[in-house]
């Protein structure tokens, strides 16, 4: 089977993880977790990298700094993973699904400036399958309108919007580290920000409120959010070869767009740029344009050695989306056709160029353009 994402380590990596070990530096307190945090946070342009479990965590981290209640309502795209909807919807705020491009698959500024009302507290911006988001005009939007800013940069490490580095946008920025992400620890994140108040209390929030004079009286009910050190001291290294990650990726989607070119009334493929952004392919998604069933097409290339992911269900039509918060008028079609008819295809570094001919042979075949 080819694998639609493998992690890819390097020796390197692997030395760098039994170097900590050997060092003993495995707990959520090391040493080393500090080195992967400024680390971190330098390359994103950050004042601050907060090392968190996982990239959900963060983003619930993020909005519970935000001290919203209920009433206030938080816009964020619909096309994107449920832990920003569970991140929201948390703070006991109301979520506002806001529509994507058809072509971006981001949120953009247009259908932010429609749903902004006297209620509205905070934006939250995702950066989409490794292109951009509006992210200066948003920001610009957020600063005007006086509301919070959280951007997720999971999927846009090293991205750059408008000479900014994806990361360096929101108020509270989150990263995670997952498995398949471009820097991986194998499960991992990081909180970004440059204030020190909202620093010093996500370290609370992460470390059960801990404190170092008295240390087993707490004065809040926190959490246990702690990074290992072993996973930190594999983001540390990982960190350092981002660039290279993103340009093997950038080659590969390429290659796809352009074995492609010809069925653009078919497929629709990922956009290689916008707005003066490049794509770097974080995944390569693909939308079935002439109504074929996407299930039956991704079945059919399992059955041909191909593994496929379908793209992100829409968090307005989830059912863990409370009946409070379901609009029968919201119908945002780009979000529902792209979450209908989209899925991703294996790209990477456990791939070579013959399986990516052999994936898009399959793939034609599949849809009967062949
Ligand atoms: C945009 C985005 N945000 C957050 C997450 C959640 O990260 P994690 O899997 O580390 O919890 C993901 C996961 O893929 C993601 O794509």
């Amino acid at each position: 089977m080819i694998k639609v994402f493998e992690p890819s380590l390097t020796l390197s990596d692997k030395l760098s993880v039994i170097r900590t070990l050997f060092n003993n530096n495995i707990s959520g307190t090391s040493p080393i977790i500090e080195e992967f945090e400024t680390e971190t946070a330098k390359i994103f342009n950050r004042k601050h990298g907060i090392a968190i479990s996982n990239g959900s965590t963060a983003l619930e981290i993020a909005f519970q700094l935000l001290d919203l209640k209920r009433g206030d309502e938080v816009i964020l795209p619909s096309f994107t993973i449920i832990s920003c909807l569970s991140a929201v919807l948390r703070t006991g705020a109301t979520p506002i699904f806001s529509d994507v491009d058809s072509n971006t698959w981001n949120m953009d500024i247009t259908h932010i400036e429609k749903l902004l009302t006297p209620n509205t507290k905070a934006v939250l911006m995702v950066h989409t399958y490794g292109l951009a988001a509006d992210a200066t005009k948003i920001k610009d939007f957020c600063e005007t309108n006086n509301l919070f800013l959280v951007e997720d940069a999971a999927e846009a490490h090293g991205q750059i919007e408008g000479g900014k580095k994806c990361g360096s946008f929101g108020d509270i920025s989150t990263l995670s580290f997952y498995a398949n992400k471009h820097v991986t620890t194998g499960e991992g994140g990081m909180i970004l920000v440059d204030s020190d108040q909202y620093s010093a209390k996500s370290r609370q929030m992460i470390n059960l409120d801990f404190n170092n004079n008295e240390r087993f009286k707490h004065n809040n009910l926190y959490w246990n959010y702690r990074l290992s050190g072993l996973q930190a001291s594999l983001g540390l290294s990982q960190i350092k070869h981002l660039d290279k990650t993103i340009s093997n990726k950038i080659s590969q989607g390429l290659y796809y767009t352009n074995l492609l070119s010809e069925y653009a009334d078919l497929i629709q493929c990922p956009l290689s740029e916008f707005d003066n952004v490049k794509n770097h392919y974080w995944v390569y998604g693909i939308v079935l344009k002439n109504g074929a069933n996407r299930e039956k097409v991704t079945d059919d290339l399992s059955s041909r050695g191909i593994q496929t992911r379908p793209f992100f269900w829409p968090l307005h039509l989830q059912n863990s989306l409370p009946e409070e918060f379901k609009r029968s008028e919201n119908k945002l079609p780009n979000a529902e056709f792209i979450g209908k008819n989209g899925f991703y295809i294996p790209i990477g570094n456990h791939i070579s160029k013959n399986d990516q001919d052999y994936i898009i042979e399959n793939v034609l075949e599949s849809i009967n353009a062949r």
